[in-house]
């Protein structure tokens, strides 16, 4: 459903409650603040369709794989992100009826997410069954100066009644995972408490032993005055409640805050869990919910202040860009080494939680522009950490002495993807890895990090290659058998160009590697050599042999790199004569059926030319894009900003400005029909690296920034900070001048379209006409 949310530079607004887009809204208005999260279900009962969401970061359980015929090799179980206590409930009764909306008459709805200050907002009228009205006001949010902490204020006031109203404030850990393999229920019980206006669940996986306590406090108020009550407290299993019954005069507002926090037994020992989950409920509600509230206000303003993009005269591209980086920095903010970035972060089951290639080819660019250089580099000492669970998982396939196949998804390093194609045969996953490692030293300039921990990865991963290759003794080259490229509508295909191409570029810098840390510390690299018995003469010879003798599919005739052997021999139609019943391809085809056709998911040989653009001319880059694009269904979210950022290279504005919005909106707008299994949130860096490197046309190159901007015609002017070796620059693009202030103390060249510039520190700007 298109234009369902108004749009506002600022906030995302439904006005009118439609039920069967509420999963949508419930995705687009999930609240986080990386270390919780969850969907925006409503705090009273709903019988409603939706999807329930609470999610605690890196708290996870090892549901075994289900498939129908057992395969060597496969994983043993697919690591959920669990759905954990709902801390958000609250039942309403009024007199003896259960406010439910989707038993009442709504008279009025409307629901705002604030991305400025970080909450959201939702008030309604509804009527009961009998008639009786009442106004309903709900804020909350995921706290960001306690980020293990959220709260709620609840308002309601009768309209047309006195009487009666009950509110039953609630924590209630008998949750389900949807996706659950087995139906199993994967929390057990480890206690529970309630006292008056205070009291916590805990909780503990099966099979993973996390333990996670969920405390709440609660007040209540009759106008501004506050109620004292003697709450009738009700504890189950997994459940604690209470109810505070409050007679109602019409007109008059009644108040329920509610304080709560999730602890997790990877920060705290679980036997103190509870205790301090109670002291910090007991710590938030003595600062009070108008504090907290300020609080998260600032600490929105104080990310905001480096990470918005301004767009001006396009509202709906404004939104769409503060959208996807409102959420990125909700669900993760890089304090933590153990975390990633699932794809849906907190926002739903599907992919959740779990780590994919999306983080090291999607995620890095954004997070190395707009955060400390720890962020990112906290990023790749995750994977460091995994690398010998990567080499168990080399092994396991039947790979040896120190090969290392990171997973394609992953909670701790363990492979635990469920379908073998991608799972045996998406290996450019390994090629993300390292390029990450590239991408990061070249933004950075850190080499130390090559020397400590990224040449140890790289050696690993191109043993991986050096066995992963078959020598053809018919081509006498190199050729890579039985791979699934990005492109996941072709599956056990031989010489995927993205990956033959990712592989060896891989080999290429390993040994570049090898020289550098060398020449930079002979000792730490004989202590790498001898601690991985690495045979620098015979691996760096056959490294060398595979760069030199690998096969690449090409068309010569189409003057194309050809993304498989094969290809050509398809059937070659066009996305644009698909019947539009048919797409997304992937919910009206059979698999057989997507798998014969040329149609693309997502960029594949595409995906190569962005990754190595230098290596390729214009003219090579246009062929292939427009043979390919064509044939693209951009059924991954990770497409559109892909072909954003290329179209913007090849200066065909139009077109990049449509995957732009594409990309952007792509969860408010539902553009995928998918929206309501949680938003997509690592795709919302490809969304910020089609503005800042499309349309800002940002590299780095020879340790300088460039530029080479270009703005959509819609747009009077754009605006974005980055952060570079120390140096906070800000970009302004105008229809007159590209202007860039050096916010920080620090002076840097910067090359715009071409030229060099030196541009100082302070308030002086490096202004070209545009
Ligand atoms: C894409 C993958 C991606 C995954 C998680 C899939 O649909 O094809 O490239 O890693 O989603 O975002």
């Amino acid at each position: 459903m298109k234009d369902y949310f108004k749009v506002d530079e600022w906030k995302i607004i439904e006005e009118g409650f439609a039920p069967g887009y509420n999963k949508v809204a419930e995705s687009v208005f999930s609240l986080g603040n990386g270390r919780m999260g969850g969907r925006a279900n409503f705090e009273e009962a709903y019988s409603g369709d939706t999807l329930q969401g609470n999610y605690v970061a890196g708290v996870y359980y090892p549901d075994k794989t289900r498939v129908g015929w057992w395969k060597n090799g496969y994983p043993e179980y697919f690591a959920k992100v669990l759905n954990a206590a709902n801390w958000i409930g609250i039942d309403v009764k009024i007199g003896d009826e259960q406010l439910d909306l989707a038993k009442c008459e709504i008279i009025d709805f409307r629901r705002e997410l604030n991305m400025k200050d970080g909450y959201l907002k939702r008030d309604f009228k509804a009527k009961t069954e009998s008639g009786k009205e009442v106004e309903v006001e709900a804020t909350r949010f995921c706290s960001i100066a306690d980020d293990e902490a959220g709260a709620i204020k609840y308002t309601i006031s009768p309209m047309n009644f006195d009487g009666e109203i009950t509110l039953t404030p609630f924590i209630d850990g008998d949750i389900v995972n949807k996706d659950s393999n087995y139906d199993e229920k994967f929390w057990d019980e480890v206690s529970n408490d309630i006292r008056n206006d205070r009291g916590y669940v805990q909780l503990r996986t099966k099979k993973t032993g996390f333990e996670v306590a969920t405390a709440m406090k609660f007040t209540v108020l009759q106008g501004d005055k506050p109620v004292e009550f003697k709450s009738d407290s009700i504890q189950k299993e997994k459940y604690i409640a209470a109810d505070i019954k409050v007679q109602a005069r019409q007109g008059e507002v009644v108040t329920l805050l509610k304080y709560a926090a999730n602890l997790s037994s990877q920060n705290y020992q679980s036997d103190e869990l509870s205790a301090k989950a109670l002291e910090m409920v007991e710590r938030i509600s003595q600062k009070g919910f108008d504090t907290m509230l300020a609080e998260q206000a600032a600490a929105w303003a104080e990310k905001w202040k480096h990470n918005d993009i301004v767009i001006e005269g396009d509202a709906a591209a404004q939104q769409g860009i503060r959208f996807n980086i409102f959420q990125l920095n909700q669900t993760y903010t890089g304090e933590d080494d153990r975390l990633n970035i699932g794809p849906k972060g907190f926002t739903g089951e599907k992919y959740g939680g779990s780590t994919y290639w999306d983080t090291e080819a999607y995620c890095v660019p954004f997070y190395l522009a707009t955060a400390e250089p720890k962020v990112a580099r906290n990023l790749l000492l995750y994977r460091y950490k995994q690398l010998g669970k990567a080499i168990d998982n080399a092994k396991l396939l039947g790979f040896k002495d120190g090969a290392a196949l990171y997973p394609m998804v992953t909670m701790d390093g363990t492979e635990c993807h469920n379908e073998w194609e991608i799972t045996f045969e998406e290996i450019h996953r390994n090629g993300a890895i390292a390029y990450a490692i590239f991408n990061y030293t070249r933004y950075t300039g850190d080499e130390t990090y090559l020397t400590d921990y990224g040449l140890e990865v790289l050696i690993a991963i191109s043993r991986f290659w050096a066995q992963r290759i078959t020598w053809s003794a018919e081509r006498q080259l190199y050729v890579m058998l039985g791979v699934t490229g990005p492109n996941e509508y072709e599956n056990n295909i031989n010489n995927n160009w993205y990956t033959s191409t990712i592989a060896t570029w891989c080999l290429k810098y390993t040994l570049q590697v090898i020289g550098k840390v060398k020449e930079a510390n002979a000792a730490k690299y004989k202590d790498l050599v001898s601690k991985i018995s690495f045979n620098e003469e015979v691996e760096c010879e056959k490294f060398s042999d595979i760069i030199n003798k690998m096969y690449y599919p090409n068309d010569d005739k189409l003057g194309i790199f050809l993304q498989q052997d094969g290809y050509m021999d398809k059937e070659q139609i066009l996305v644009k004569d698909l019947p539009a019943a048919d797409r997304p391809l992937v919910k009206n085809w059979s698999w057989d059926r997507i798998l014969r056709s040329v149609f693309i998911k997502q960029a594949d040989v595409l995906q190569g030319l962005y990754f190595f653009e230098d290596d390729y001319d214009l003219e090579t880059i246009r062929r292939n894009y427009d043979f390919y694009e064509p044939r693209t269904v951009h059924e991954s979210s990770l497409s559109p900003c892909v072909h954003s950022i290329l179209a913007c290279k090849l200066g065909d504005i139009d077109r990049a400005y449509e995957f732009y919005l594409r990309t952007s909106r792509l969860d408010i707008d539902d553009y995928n029909n998918d929206t309501d299994d949680g938003c997509h949130i690592t795709s919302m860096a490809g969304t910020w690296m089609s503005v800042v490197e499309g349309f800002g046309g940002m590299r780095v190159k020879d340790g300088m920034l460039s530029f080479n901007p270009l703005l959509p015609h819609k747009w009077e002017a754009f605006s974005f900070q980055v952060g570079f070796r120390g140096a906070l620059l800000q970009v302004i693009v105008s229809r007159k001048a590209v202007s860039i202030k050096n916010i920080s103390g620090m002076g840097v060249t910067v090359k715009v379209n071409g030229t060099e510039y030196v541009v100082v520190s302070g308030a002086e700007a490096c202004s070209v006409p545009h």
